[in-house]
């Protein structure tokens, strides 16, 4: 005897909503969104399995065995699973649903307490259920964005050649020097060791024999792979410890730091645009439901104004002359304008929104404002660092030419208080066979929150973690 050829297909929503798929006798698995009940003896339930932003109407016939007993108690949130067939849809807003054979009710949810009943509830609120948040629109949407765009990373390194490297997560070095690195240990905390006769703890008796942190960058072990791979990037989670409740900073967040030898700033800024319009151009074409979704519900203009920007030149503006610019706006700024200042989150919505419309990539900045790394220009005060700022968000990225010279990096780090000999494997890229270099860093929760126009950035990582925050 032959087995039974069995002809039925495991589908996901998104399959199922098309055409192509009318005939096909299939399996469906997902969340009930909403079931409606008809007194005619049916039931319309709403079937998302997290594929695409919408989900497929289920029709279960009275007749159903399990109709009374377990269909209509599946309510919002209940997991059920579907045998039936993909038919064309006599209703409007959509061209198929699936005409029930079975539906099982894996497990239920008891509408007296599952928290996501009702729709338009407020971030704040979603925040504070972030385990189930991604169920809704708008989080399931932003995951699927999140997961395009990093996609569209490693797409852009690797099909030019670039080479993934993994930098390590704790690390002895400050890359950005700004200490705001949070501390591993394996001390006892109510009992740490001091050295003889001081209040001084004893390190070397700590686990890795030294003072260690999270890392805030990969940067500075990228480039020892970069001076021997030519081209490398590094994508990972990176930690800093800085005490800002902004909508645009993380505790923990993720970085893309590519690394390039053989290459000036200029080089930098050139990879850096089409690294950002390649992004912006794979969301649009292959997230096409969610960002209308965006476009409609969240910020009315993300849709055009990532087109412009595919389609425009960034500005290229020395500090100097931003600094110029900002000074003759005749804008009220709260941190008023003078050479030597940081930009301000101000002054750079002043410059992507007001004066430019467009990204606009700052360069040559102050060397008092930036880390010791930048390669020191001519004039003796400024640096060859570049931020790239974009509309709403401001910085979404930061990067470099690097100080290739020996002597010039020593002198920068001794003015900065680091000590070279902590970085001698640092300093021995520049002893042997020194190479001009660059790179940057791009924030992936800020590219997130600019391609999708969400307002707070703790709302496009799965579980923020912020100060006095970290739950989940
Ligand atoms: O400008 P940053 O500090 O640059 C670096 O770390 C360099 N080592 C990068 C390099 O040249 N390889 O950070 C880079 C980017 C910022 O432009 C921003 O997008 C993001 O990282 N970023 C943050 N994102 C969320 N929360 C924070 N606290 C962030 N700090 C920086
Ligand atoms: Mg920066």
């Amino acid at each position: 005897m032959t087995a039974r050829v069995e002809t039925m297909k495991r589908m996901r929503v998104k399959e199922a909503l098309l055409n192509e798929s009318i005939g096909q006798k299939v399996k469906l698995t997902g969340w009930v969104r909403t079931r409606r009940d008809s007194k005619g003896g049916f039931s319309f339930i709403e079937l998302n399995d997290g594929s695409s932003m919408k989900s497929v109407q289920v029709l279960a016939e009275s007749a159903l065995p399990n109709y009374e007993s377990e269909i209509l108690n599946a309510n919002i949130g209940s997991s059920i699973e579907v045998i039936g067939e993909v038919v064309a849809s006599p209703g409007k807003g959509q061209t198929t649903e699936v005409k029930a054979e079975s539906v099982k009710v894996v497990g239920f949810a008891d509408p007296a307490t599952y928290p996501l009943q009702k729709k338009g509830t407020s971030f704040e609120f979603l925040r504070s259920i972030a385990h189930l948040r991604p169920r809704t629109n708008t989080f399931g949407a932003i995951a699927r964005v999140r997961n395009e765009i990093c996609r569209s990373i490693h797409n852009f390194f690797q099909s030019r050649g670039f080479i993934y490297v993994h930098t390590p997560i704790i690390t002895a070095s400050d890359c950005e020097g700004a200490g705001q690195m949070f501390r591993v240990t394996s001390f006892d905390l109510l009992n740490v060791p001091r050295k003889e006769g001081s209040a001084e703890i004893d390190v070397e008796q700590d686990f890795f024999g030294r003072a260690t942190h999270l890392t805030v960058s990969g940067q500075l072990e990228g480039e020892a792979y970069a001076t021997a791979l030519m081209n490398i990037y590094t994508f990972g989670p990176t930690f800093r410890a800085e005490n800002s409740n902004t909508s645009r900073h993380l505790a923990e967040f993720w970085m893309v730091e590519p690394e390039m030898a053989f290459c000036d700033l200029e080089g930098n800024m050139e990879c850096a645009e089409e690294f950002l319009k390649t992004i912006f151009t794979d969301v649009l074409s292959n997230c096409s439901d969610d960002m209308s979704f965006f476009n409609e519900r969240i910020d009315k203009t993300v849709i055009e104004t990532l087109k412009h920007i595919v389609e425009s030149d960034f500005v290229r503006l020395p500090y100097t002359e931003a600094v110029e610019i900002l000074e003759k706006s005749g804008q009220n700024f709260e941190f008023p304008v003078q050479w030597g200042i940081d930009l301000q989150s101000e002054h750079e919505r002043y410059l992507t929104e007001q004066k430019f419309k467009k990204p606009v990539i700052v360069f040559d900045y102050p060397k008092d404002i930036k880390a010791f790394y930048m390669r020191l220009n001519d004039d003796g005060r400024t640096v060859r660092a570049m931020d790239v700022l974009v509309p709403k968000v401001g910085e979404i990225i930061g990067g470099s030419q690097r100080e290739e010279r020996l002597d010039i990096l020593t002198e920068r780090m001794k003015g900065c208080g680091l000590d070279p000999e902590e970085y001698w494997w640092y300093l021995d890229l520049r002893r042997f066979g020194t190479v001009p270099h660059a790179g940057f860093g791009l924030g992936l929760e800020r590219t997130v929150q600019f391609v999708t126009g969400m307002g707070n950035i703790r709302d496009v990582i799965p579980f923020p973690r912020t100060p006095k925050s970290a739950d989940f």
